[in-house]
């Protein structure tokens, strides 16, 4: 039965660890990283984008997979099916679809306006016992503004992403690392408030083990995870396995994609602590 990230991110807060957030964009991705919580014994966060759950033919399909393998893989550990970068919209198509837990990007809206939007859904969440994220200072490189910060959290949410010049996708050359001093401020003002950090590929190994002693308790990746799926799938067509005998079958074609998965999965579950946490 999927959870909401409620308990899980109590406990991570109290343990000192973060839970990865696995986006998801189809089976393989589902069953690999299900398969890999469970063989590590770790709490899991799927996340699914407005973009991803179209793709994957819409939130109830999506909920309707998840759900079928909880049961038929016996994934006995917990498991938040969560909204990514939610619109309000989103959010609440989701929460109507059997999402366990929800993320409302308000980023981009002028502070009142996030407060408002996310109060609304705080209410629905609390009644409905699915866990809510919200988002002050978007990810694209900036810092957050700690007062706001502490404005939203106070709100009532789940667990908070604040930008901390984090950005989604590859980190360029020059990039200047997060800013611990973003998020000290902002750990100093909302307490034991879980935090998010979004953006978790190709943050060096340090870098996260110091961001979760600030107060991290869950990191999002998803390009990680598709460009190991990608190698892995160039290399098998590179070197011509898919001409070799039933080489062609997408059982044969995507299981070299579906073990890069894996094998990522768990290096960052083993670099966040969730090991053995379930
Ligand atoms: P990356 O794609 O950079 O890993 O970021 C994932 C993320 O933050 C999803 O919200």
């Amino acid at each position: 039965m999927l959870v909401s990230t409620k308990e899980m991110m109590a406990k991570a807060v109290e343990g000192h660890y973060a839970v990865g957030q696995f986006n998801i964009n189809n089976l393989e991705w589902t069953k690999a990283i299900l398969l890999t919580a469970e063989e590590l014994k770790s709490p899991v966060i799927l996340g699914v984008s407005e973009g991803a759950g179209k793709y994957m033919c819409g939130y109830k399909t999506v909920v309707g997979m998840v759900n079928g393998m909880l049961e038929e893989l016996n994934i006995t550990v917990p498991v938040a099916l969560h909204l990514d970068h939610g619109s309000f919209e989103g959010a609440k198509a989701c929460i109507n679809a059997g999402f366990s837990s929800i993320m409302f990007d308000g980023s981009h809206y002028p502070i009142e306006e996030n407060i408002a939007k996310t109060t609304a859904l705080v209410n629905t969440c609390d009644v409905l016992g699915i866990s809510l994220e919200a988002e002050v200072g978007s990810i694209g490189g900036e810092c957050a503004d700690p007062d706001e910060c502490k404005m939203i959290a106070d709100l009532g949410v789940t667990m908070l992403a604040a930008g901390i010049g984090n950005i989604h996708g590859k980190y360029p050359e020059n990039w200047a690392g997060l800013s611990f001093e973003t998020l000290a401020a902002v750990k100093e003002k909302v307490g034991d408030m879980p935090l998010v950090l979004h953006g978790g590929t190709g943050i060096p190994a340090d870098m996260i083990k110091k961001a979760i002693s600030l107060g991290v308790a869950k990191i999002n990746v998803n390009t990680e995870c598709q460009l190991a799926f990608a190698a892995a799938t160039r290399e098998y067509v590179e070197a011509g396995k898919d001409l070799q005998g039933k080489g062609f079958d997408p059982r044969k074609l995507l299981a070299p994609g579906f073990e890069a998965i894996k094998a990522t999965v768990k290096e960052k579950m083993e670099l966040f602590g969730s090991v053995g946490k379930a």
